[in-house]
């Protein structure tokens, strides 16, 4: 069974509540999705509201906290100690398709340190959880990131920039550098779950730029309690906020750390 601090705790419960309503919510996508107006209003609504019903939550249990949201950016509270960073629907162009894959994603930051997460699927059921010291969960079950060590086995998540984002090159360079040296690459379009599919293992690593806190919070402790090391894109500790990510388990970080920094390297 997880370890679930108070704090944790209630961060389950109302990603698990919030959760219900997004499936109500997504359950109306398949009739907006053929309308000529298509469901771009609905699914901002759906974002605004769902997020709302966590902030509401958080705060009624931790009154005080402050919050990093993504509808919402910070909003200040007395206890500047403490810090919700949430993301009420990662995975929101999935959700908007009727593609049944997007999380609610809740870290938890205490004194500067990520302390509680949740990742949660309310289409599988899947709740990751994870508590500083105490390793990384989903459901009941204890997770390790993946044991592979041999490049020509393993299969790496990533983002791939799209309309409006930098890096369009670079991230082909990066692409074909690793595409041809690994068993396959994936793009399932939520960062969060792609963070805790390297946790449990499904993923030997992830990548990826332009990427912002609410996307990572938890997946990054996630990914370290189950065993893994996250950094940034440069190698260093910026991961949270300096919107680049490498997770990956111990012995592949660094080879695909550098594989990365050569073909950006070579994009110019
Ligand atoms: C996005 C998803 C996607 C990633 C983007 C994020 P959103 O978050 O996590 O996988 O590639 O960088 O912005 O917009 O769906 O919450
Ligand atoms: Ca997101």
């Amino acid at each position: 069974m997880p370890y679930l601090s108070p704090a944790l705790n209630v961060m389950v419960g109302a990603a698990r509540r919030a959760g219900r309503k997004l499936i109500r919510d997504f359950g109306e996508i398949e009739n907006l999705q053929i309308s000529m107006k298509g469901p771009a209003d609905f699914v901002t609504t759906a974002d605004k509201r769902t997020e709302a019903m966590l902030v509401e939550e958080l705060q009624k249990a931790r009154p005080g906290y402050c919050f990093l949201t993504e509808e919402h950016g910070a909003i200040d509270g007395p206890d500047k100690s403490h810090r919700f960073i949430i993301d009420p629907i990662d995975g929101t162009l999935n959700f908007m398709h009727g593609i049944p894959h997007f999380a609610i994603s809740i870290g938890l930051e205490r004194e500067d340190q990520l302390v509680s997460g949740v990742i949660y699927n309310p289409v599988t059921d899947e709740m990751y959880v994870a508590e500083r010291g105490h390793g990384a969960y989903l459901n009941d079950k204890r997770l390790r990131v993946a044991a592979r060590k041999k490049m020509n086995e393993v299969v790496l998540a990533t983002g791939i920039p799209f309309l409006g984002r930098e890096g369009h090159e670079r991230f082909q360079h990066e692409l074909s550098a690793v595409m041809g040296v690994t068993a396959g690459v994936r793009r399932f379009g939520a960062a969060s779950l792609d963070l805790a599919y390297v946790a449990a293992g499904r993923f030997d690593g992830y990548w990826e730029r332009g990427l912002n806190p609410w996307d990572v919070a938890a997946g990054i402790l996630l990914v370290k309690e189950a065993g893994g090391v996250v950094t940034d894109l440069n190698g260093g500790g910026d991961a949270l906020m300096g919107g680049t990510l490498l997770a990956a388990n111990e012995s592949l970080h660094r080879p695909i750390l550098k594989m990365l920094k050569d073909a950006a390297r070579a994009a110019g």
